[in-house]
């Protein structure tokens, strides 16, 4: 017996907030930079050949060994204590205090964006962010139908009186802030600009969703604390193992008072119940065998020389008038200004058939009219020889575009 069944009206199912939630074509223009003759500068990714393979192989091999059963089991939400723990240590390196209690292990810092845009943002909710900012933040909390507010920043990040000019006007029920080395703009808050954005945070009566992958990963000048080591009252922290240790763990947490904490573990046990215990086990092993400070030794040797060398090239091969790029200490991004009549999408398309790539910046802004002039350019995943050779033909374009 056949039957005849007609498909659905798919658009007729669909949840109304999926409206918000729209694929960027700078995405889709970025699939053709994944062809293997394109050096592309395009991606967030750290230099694969520096993963700590040896002693994740070691320590997964001996867990499984000893607490096997445990470790592939379901566990709870809240986290695995011995990881909490181990995440307690961590924070009180970069001088921010906090209990076990405090922290929520995450899939990723990723799921810790989306479960801050579930428990704070109703709809049309004002919230704060840089110009530019975090495309995947913005991407995390447009599900939950935000309206965004913000300010431009300069070589040292968001400036407290222009921020404080924004607060004057609308008050935001958060502001998301990429203190150290941000993602796109490479840039960091000085330790006196960070007291003042607590301090604004205090007079509007706001609070602060620090994002903080990157600051472990400094390899010129002093370290800088994070700006929950100033304020845990005012400020909730994320932080990750992606660029420390690897992204492929998605392992993430959040610090934050334990009465927010035990609003994001019900928002977090409907999502996925809790974050893989295999993993887990495995970051708190390689915490406790202090696994992480070695590596990250190596990787800023690394890092530092292939920002020197894309620095170096775009001081040789780029036109110099109109053009501004930030110098990043530390972090995987430099951001690069250029003349207003550029536009970096179109920029991308002509670059892609010169077999280079750069992610256009407007995909950071949370207006795509804004931020077309820039790029954003990643120096953490490419050969030395490629790099110098992918801002040769960058550079040679931008002489043909000027
Ligand atoms: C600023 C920022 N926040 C969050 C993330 C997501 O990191 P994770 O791999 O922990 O999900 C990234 C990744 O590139 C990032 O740059």
């Amino acid at each position: 017996m056949s039957l005849t069944i007609s498909s659905p009206k798919w658009e007729s199912f669909y949840a109304e907030r999926t409206k918000w939630i729209k694929s960027s074509i700078i995405r889709e223009l970025l699939k053709f930079t994944q062809q293997p003759d394109v050096i592309s500068f395009g991606g967030g990714l750290p230099a694969p050949e520096l993963f700590p393979i040896e002693a994740i192989k070691k320590a997964s091999s001996e867990l499984l060994e000893k607490e096997g059963q445990m470790m592939l089991q379901y566990g709870p939400t809240e986290g695995y204590p011995l990881l909490n723990k181990e995440i307690v240590r961590y924070m009180d390196k970069m001088g921010v205090k906090c209990t076990p209690e405090e922290v929520l292990p995450t899939t990723g810092s990723q799921q810790a964006l989306d479960l801050v845009g579930k428990i704070f943002i109703n709809e049309g909710d004002v919230i704060f962010v840089s110009k530019p900012t975090y495309l995947g933040a913005l991407q995390a909390f447009n599900s939950y139908g935000p309206e965004y507010i913000g300010s431009l920043m300069d070589d040292d990040g968001l400036i407290p009186e222009d921020v404080e000019q924004v607060l004057k006007k609308r008050h935001p029920k958060f502001m998301y802030v990429i203190s150290t080395f941000h993602n796109p703009a490479g840039v960091t808050m000085p330790e006196d600009r960070r007291k003042k954005l607590i301090e604004l945070a205090v007079k509007y009566d706001t609070i602060i969703i620090e994002d903080d992958p990157y600051s472990r990963l400094r390899f010129e000048g002093n370290d800088i604390p994070p700006l929950a080591a100033y304020s845990r009252e005012r400020v909730i922290y994320l932080g990750t193992f992606s660029k420390v240790l690897a992204p492929g763990f998605r392992l993430g947490w959040i610090v934050a008072p334990k009465e927010v904490i035990t609003k994001l573990v019900h928002a977090k046990q409907g999502t996925d119940l809790h974050t893989s215990t295999y993993v887990q086990y495995l970051a708190a092993r390689l915490c406790e065998q202090n696994i992480i400070d070695p590596h990250l030794e190596k990787v800023r040797v690394v890092y530092r020389r292939r920002r020197d060398l894309m620095v170096e090239s775009m001081e040789k091969y780029f036109p110099g008038e109109g053009f501004h790029w930030t110098r990043p200490q530390g972090g995987l991004f430099l951001w690069v200004t250029m003349p207003e009549r550029i536009n970096s999408v179109e920029l991308l398309e002509k670059a892609v058939e010169n077999k280079v790539a750069f992610v256009p910046g407007n995909a950071f802004y949370a207006d795509p009219e804004e931020g077309k002039n820039t790029m954003r350019l990643n120096f953490s995943n490419m050969k030395e020889e490629l790099i110098v050779e992918g801002i040769k033909r960058l550079g040679e374009l931008l002489r043909r575009e000027m």
